[in-house]
């Protein structure tokens, strides 16, 4: 299927996702994802709103289970949730019956057995939300599986880039970091390419994951290469809590060779954007006056992923009538 050149015309109704999983950004169409897009701007105006909510799920119960620590996103699925008037519940793995040696899959049969609308995960494991799927009736949401996938967080990114460029196909995208440990990258990877962006992706060597050439996108371990011209410079955290080994000399010598600098940005657009999706490892990845200028839209992603989750909310356990969106 050829990419869309257009952003904004979507072919679907709004209920194509109902009752559907969202597990990753792989098993989407082109036409699911802008229809997500193009809901998140609805969701956008009602968080504009001096009164920021509406009944779209009133009557519904999302359980949040966050194996792993979190603070955007956990934080913006509640908030979603609550906007939306359905009722949630996080679920605070640290003191339920997890540490007594509870498996994930009798965790979550227990869950829906109190019959849930919907469960937000996010596991360590690759392709958790993928289990739980296949035993769960209600649909599961993948907040972050391992080094697999992060949906939502793609899908916030893919807004914010589209509110500010008014475009994703076409526009060249550095990503750089930590690929071999990031979800948020395969995430971004598959998003963008389907939406026709030019994907660069830059890191040290030992960071870069084999195969990645295969999804379109071009690899270097040049920054100036990747940055040359680029509309969005996209930075990625080094995950140190998922590194064993010495995969560069130091933190400084990594700041020196791949940190995003103000120097740095001037081989980019005049009006390119920067982003990341936090946590930010400050003068690891990139400079304070870089995550704090002018061209940073950190804050807006972070915004932006709340509209992003309502939208995601609403299309699986609703995607109703437009006016009981609004309303
Ligand atoms: N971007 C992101 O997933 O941040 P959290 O880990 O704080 O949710």
């Amino acid at each position: 299927m050829s990419a869309p050149t257009t952003t904004t015309e979507v072919a679907l109704p709004a209920t194509a996702l109902r009752g559907k999983d969202l597990l990753g950004i792989a098993e989407l169409t082109p036409e699911e994802i802008l229809l997500i897009l193009d809901t998140t701007e609805a969701m956008k105006e009602i968080s504009q709103r001096q009164i920021k909510k509406v009944p779209a799920l009133r009557g519904r119960t999302v359980v949040n289970l966050f194996f792993e620590p979190s603070t955007r996103t956990r934080t913006s699925f509640e908030i979603a949730e609550k906007r939306l008037s359905a009722d949630t519940l996080g679920v605070a793995v640290a003191s339920s019956s997890v540490v007594k040696g509870e498996t994930l899959v009798d965790t979550a049969r227990n869950i829906e057995a109190m019959g849930p609308s919907m469960i937000v995960l996010r596991h360590a494991s690759s392709g958790a939300p993928h289990l739980l799927a296949r035993i769960c009736r209600s649909p599961i949401i993948n907040a972050g599986d391992g080094l697999h996938e992060h949906p939502t967080q793609a899908l916030l990114d893919a807004f914010t880039i589209r509110e500010r460029k008014g475009r994703i196909a076409g526009l060249k995208v550095a990503i750089v970091g930590d690929l071999l440990h990031s979800r948020v990258l395969r995430s971004n990877v598959l998003l963008l390419t389907k939406l026709g962006a030019d994907v660069w992706v830059c890191g040290p060597r030992t960071l870069i994951p084999m195969g990645l050439d295969q999804f379109g996108v071009h690899t270097t371990t040049s920054i100036d290469a990747a940055v040359e011209g680029a509309d969005v410079v996209m930075m990625l955290r080094i995950q140190l809590e998922r590194m064993e080994g010495g995969f560069f000399p130091s933190l400084r010598e990594y700041f020196t060779v791949f940190g995003m600098t103000e120097a740095r940005l001037r081989r980019a657009k005049p009006d390119v954007i920067v982003m990341h999706p936090g946590p930010i490892n400050r003068g690891v990845e990139i400079s304070s006056d870089v995550a704090d200028g002018p061209y940073s839209v950190i804050l807006d992603q972070v915004a932006n992923g709340v509209a992003a989750r309502m939208a995601v909310l609403y299309l699986l356990a609703g995607g109703g009538a437009h006016d009981e969106v609004v309303a």
